[in-house]
């Protein structure tokens, strides 16, 4: 279980970007967060990661205070973030310890390849790659260690419309194969009700949770079902309205 408990972050230059942000990641669930531009959605990922220190309050992984980056937390950021000087193989490697041999390691990242379709692909560098290779890449590399907690930053916005349902598909099944504690921010209010448990809705500056929506639908989920519709109308009342000028 990851816990967020009264946490807020302050930037050096005195923006604050969330306040009193009380939150708990279900272990094995998977919550989306969902808000306007600006709330701190990525924010609070960068503090989930380790990659920011929170400015009041605590982050816990497993009741333990979480500081800096853990192996047990795997992210996909928006874009794809290879190293451009790396094949696909080295690349998904990266998301190992290098304490592993590197037999290993290549063992597993051969596997981890083949679990998002990127079998044929491995000696590819990223320039060679399409969006949708490039970010099935990136999904490989936060995957191949196999974390319990997996944590994603809108990884499908830039991707078409076809390639984007894809992607949820296979997450969907990716997920069903170890069921890690997922967290998902997105824009897209059809991916939030495709995806989630529960959907956690940000709002306000500083950024605050504004509302909550179980997602109780069984999967598949079809998007043309009613049900579907009347819980994506209710996520589309409950966000903060875009206002552009206060931004
Ligand atoms: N390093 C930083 N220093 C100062 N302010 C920052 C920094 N990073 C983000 N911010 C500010 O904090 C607020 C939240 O930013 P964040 O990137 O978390 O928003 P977001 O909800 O992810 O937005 P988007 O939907 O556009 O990705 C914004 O007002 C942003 O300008
Ligand atoms: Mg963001």
């Amino acid at each position: 279980m990851l816990e967020l408990q009264g946490v807020a972050k302050r930037y050096p230059n005195g923006h604050l970007a969330l306040d009193s942000l009380d939150l708990a990641l279900p272990a094995g669930r998977i919550t989306v967060v969902i808000g306007p531009s600006g709330c701190g959605k990525s924010t609070l990922l960068r503090l989930l990661v380790g990659l920011e220190a929170p400015t009041a309050g605590r982050i816990l992984l497993d009741g333990e205070a979480l500081h800096g980056p853990s192996p047990a937390i795997g992210v996909v950021f928006q874009e794809p973030r290879l190293f451009p000087w790396l094949d696909v193989l080295h690349n998904v490697a990266f998301g190992l310890s290098r304490r592993l041999p590197w037999r290993e390691r290549r063992e597993l990242a051969l596997r981890a390849c083949a679990r998002v379709g990127l079998a044929a692909a491995v000696e590819a560098l990223p320039k060679q790659l399409s969006g949708g290779m490039a970010q099935r890449a990136a999904l490989a590399r936060a995957l191949v260690a196999r974390p319990p907690v997996l944590l994603l930053d809108e990884p499908f916005s830039a991707l078409d419309a076809v390639l984007r349902a894809q992607l949820q598909a296979e997450l969907l099944r990716l997920w069903g194969e170890d069921r890690p504690t997922l967290l998902l921010v997105t824009h897209d209010l059809d991916e939030a009700v495709l995806l989630a448990d529960e959907v956690v809705v940000l709002g306000g500056r500083p950024g605050r949770i504004v509302s909550r929506l179980e997602i109780a639908l069984p999967r598949p989920r079809e998007p043309h079902r009613p049900a579907f519709q009347m819980l994506r109308a209710r996520l589309l009342s409950a966000l903060p309205s875009y206002n552009l000028q206060a931004a």
